[in-house]
């Protein structure tokens, strides 16, 4: 049943790890307005993706892919409005993506006139898989896709007013033999002649997540170190999720060499969708690293997102989900009582409590209504608990355990989740005036 071939990843050695912890945040590029926007069953529109794009200027992006603006009149109008409209602020680099075509280069050009500055990211396809199947073509003739598109690159921006930085991407890096891939890329550097103040980007995607992340890391440590002018190369990487993995891919690509990240808000992309930043940036943060990004009204930027891409943020969904800082379960609950008062008490600034990797407030979410929530799996330390924050009632310690279980009795008999108007009602009912 189970004895179906699929992709196999390149044998690795696993030898790599230039560093053994991210210690700052690398260059973030969102790629919502392009990658997500293609993926979503009714993509935006224009005046949403001018939401959008406020959005994560508001969060602090300074790299934002808008789009595929040779790919309809919709993303070319878009980019005209940013430009005409002088949407853009100073210290935001657009970044747009075309095709190593000809025409749709030149289309692309066309779209950014007037732009102050822009990232012009070029792509072609270089694994075996797409040069057997799609493009029927040899290793020499998709590097010269790639080398034709670079060069173009080159002599239009030479010919266009703005400051423009070019970014090439072996689309399927990861199903691509690395002596190739490495000879692809270093054939458009050698085109493109980066230097110090002019640098150029290589962004290696994990197009389909096909290997595990140390494979990855162990691919691009390779590119890390065998690029050709790597001092002037922003060495970027591109994960999907296609694995589930996409964020430990990411963070062990950091690890491995990587200076920048493009991903989207919530994962959201083809398939399974791209990196999350939101997870990568509050891992770091939760690590004492400042991601430089500004996640500290999370409902704000959750409901943006889910109106204007009319996708839903999961439950469980890291840091953002409505359920991630919740407990219900009496030990569970305990604890965090418990940790909250010890951190209290000793007026403590480092965050240490049981049970919740990060101070909710910090991305604004509220103890009362996020944390401690009461059912039939709750305890007496939660159902004190929510007295006292809600209500100011201190229930002596002998007391707890006989009014958490009349309370979780009740919601044992009903099914149901009691809210904490219920529970002191029931509290009340049994206790005050008696
Ligand atoms: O996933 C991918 O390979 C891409 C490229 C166009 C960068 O989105
Ligand atoms: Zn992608």
């Amino acid at each position: 049943k189970y004895q179906k071939m699929y992709y196999m990843p390149p044998k690795v050695t696993y030898d790599w790890v230039s560093k053994d912890a991210i210690d700052k945040a690398p260059i973030w590029c969102s790629v919502d307005l392009r990658d997500g926007n293609q993926a979503l069953i009714e993509p935006m529109s224009l005046e949403e993706k001018l939401e959008f794009f406020d959005l994560l200027v508001d969060i602090g992006f300074k790299e934002i892919e808008v789009g595929f603006p040779a790919a309809s009149e919709t993303e070319f109008m878009f980019m005209r409005a940013l430009i005409e409209q002088n949407h853009i602020p100073e210290d935001v680099t657009i970044q747009v993506l075309t095709q190593a075509r000809d025409h749709i280069i030149r289309r692309t050009f066309e779209a950014i006139k007037g732009a102050p500055h822009a990232v012009v990211h070029v792509y072609n396809s270089t694994s075996l898989a797409q040069r057997e199947q799609v493009f029927k073509k040899n290793m020499a003739q998709v590097k010269e896709i790639a080398i034709k598109g670079a060069k173009l690159l080159k002599d239009l921006a030479e010919k266009t007013d703005g400051n423009f930085t070019f970014e090439y991407s072996p689309e399927s890096f990861s199903g691509t033999e690395m002596e190739y891939a490495l000879e692809v890329c270093n054939a458009v550097i050698d085109i493109w002649e980066p230097n110090e103040s002019n640098k150029c980007i290589i962004n290696l995607p994990t197009t389909v997540e096909n290997a595990m992340p140390h494979t990855f890391a162990t691919q691009l440590e390779y590119m890390h170190k065998n690029l050709n002018s790597r001092e002037n190369i922003i060495l970027s990487i591109h994960p999907h999720n296609d694995r589930g993995t996409g964020v430990a891919t990411a963070e062990l690509g950091m690890l491995a060499g990587a200076d920048r990240i493009e991903g989207t808000l919530f994962g959201n992309g083809e398939r399974t969708g791209n990196v999350d930043i939101i997870t990568l940036a509050l891992n770091m943060f939760s690590q004492g690293v400042n991601p430089g990004l500004d996640f500290s009204n999370m409902s704000y930027i959750r409901e943006k997102y889910e109106r204007l891409t009319r996708m839903h943020v999961y439950e469980r969904q890291p840091y953002a989900g409505d359920l991630v800082f919740t407990a219900f379960s009496g030990s569970h609950q305990d604890a965090i009582a418990k940790g909250m008062t010890y951190r209290e008490e000793r007026g403590e600034e480092k965050w240490t409590v049981p049970y919740l990797p990060i101070d909710p407030q910090d991305i604004g979410r509220r103890y009362d209504s996020d944390v401690i929530r009461i059912n039939s799996q709750s305890g007496k330390g939660g159902v004190s608990y929510i007295l006292k924050q809600s209500y100011g009632i201190n229930v002596p310690e002998k007391m707890r355990e006989e009014v958490g279980y009349l309370v979780k009795d009740v919601s044992d008999k009903a099914h149901k989740e009691l809210t904490p108007a219920l529970v002191y009602q029931i509290f009340s009912e049994n206790y005050v005036n008696t």
